[in-house]
């Protein structure tokens, strides 16, 4: 069966440096992949790629069959991909809830006629309350975004992504900053979200949460893929543990 999103040779450069080098990677309908790598390895320039954010030297990408390489980032949204940021800012004032309903709406107005979108926002807010549920916070539904813990605001994220009822979610450093307990409640949610059928790409430097909750593992180290595939596998591989764990940190592993 064809690839649900296929990632064909991406190269990208930022003026003198090259930030990723002819970089492929299939991902199959369902899978749970993280993207993992030092700092500076080129994971959010790859996801900005996939999504149209940055301008690549080389690439194709293809969803679902169909190629997207040159569309804007708001038709590739349009067609099932979602993303959500590593720095998390709600941009105005509003409740939680309102705030996923606006992602609900932007849904509906993308998918059936505008003429056809009542002004009745009961639907979007129901849909909302839901996704909240989904994703563990719908006690804070009716709190002000504005004072809510980094915790809540990044499953806001996740319901938010979720809203655009899309075919792949890209993570961006989803636990960062979260204390253990917290990081492991929300990795449990994404994996819950993962095993509905959603397919789920995570960029992610909490190794011990990637090892647990995915089932997939690429590396990349300087632009270029140095491993990809089975969890274990990948973090025996020694290329992968010099570039990406480096020396202490494999030593300490072994
Ligand atoms: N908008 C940009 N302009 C210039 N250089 C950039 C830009 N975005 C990323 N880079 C550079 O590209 C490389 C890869 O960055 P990035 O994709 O953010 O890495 P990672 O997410 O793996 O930490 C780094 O050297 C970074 O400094
Ligand atoms: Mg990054």
């Amino acid at each position: 069966m064809r690839p649900l999103l296929e990632i064909r040779d991406v190269s990208v450069r930022f003026g003198g440096v090259k930030a990723l080098s002819g970089v492929s990677c299939d991902i199959a309908e369902g899978e749970f992949l993280s993207l993992i790598g030092p700092n500076g390895a080129g994971k959010t320039t790859l996801l900005r790629v996939v999504t149209g954010q940055v301008k690549p030297e080389t690439a194709r990408i293809i969803l679902a069959g169909q190629d997207i390489t040159s569309l804007a980032t708001h038709s590739r949204i349009r067609l099932g991909l979602a993303i959500t940021h590593q720095i998390v800012r709600p941009f105005r004032s509003m409740t939680v809830l309102d705030n996923v309903a606006l992602a609900v709406g932007h849904e509906r107005l993308n998918r059936v006629l505008p003429a056809l979108v009542s002004r009745d926002r009961t639907k979007e807010r129901r849909r909302a309350l839901e996704l909240l549920k989904w994703v563990g916070i719908s006690d804070m539904a009716e709190r002000d975004v504005f004072g809510q813990p980094l915790g809540v605001l990044k499953r806001l994220e996740v319901a938010r992504a979720m809203a655009l009822e899309p075919k792949v979610l890209f993570l961006d450093e989803p636990l960062a900053g979260l204390n253990n307990i917290e990081a492991a409640r929300l990795a449990d949610t994404i994996a819950e979200i993962n095993r509905q059928g959603l397919t789920v790409v995570m960029i992610e430097h909490n190794l011990g949460e990637v090892l647990r909750v995915s089932r997939r593992l690429v590396v990349l180290d300087n632009g270029v893929k140095i491993g990809d595939g089975d969890p274990g596998e990948v973090m025996h591989d020694p290329a992968v543990r010099a570039a990406y764990v480096g020396k202490e940190g494999s030593d300490a592993a072994a």
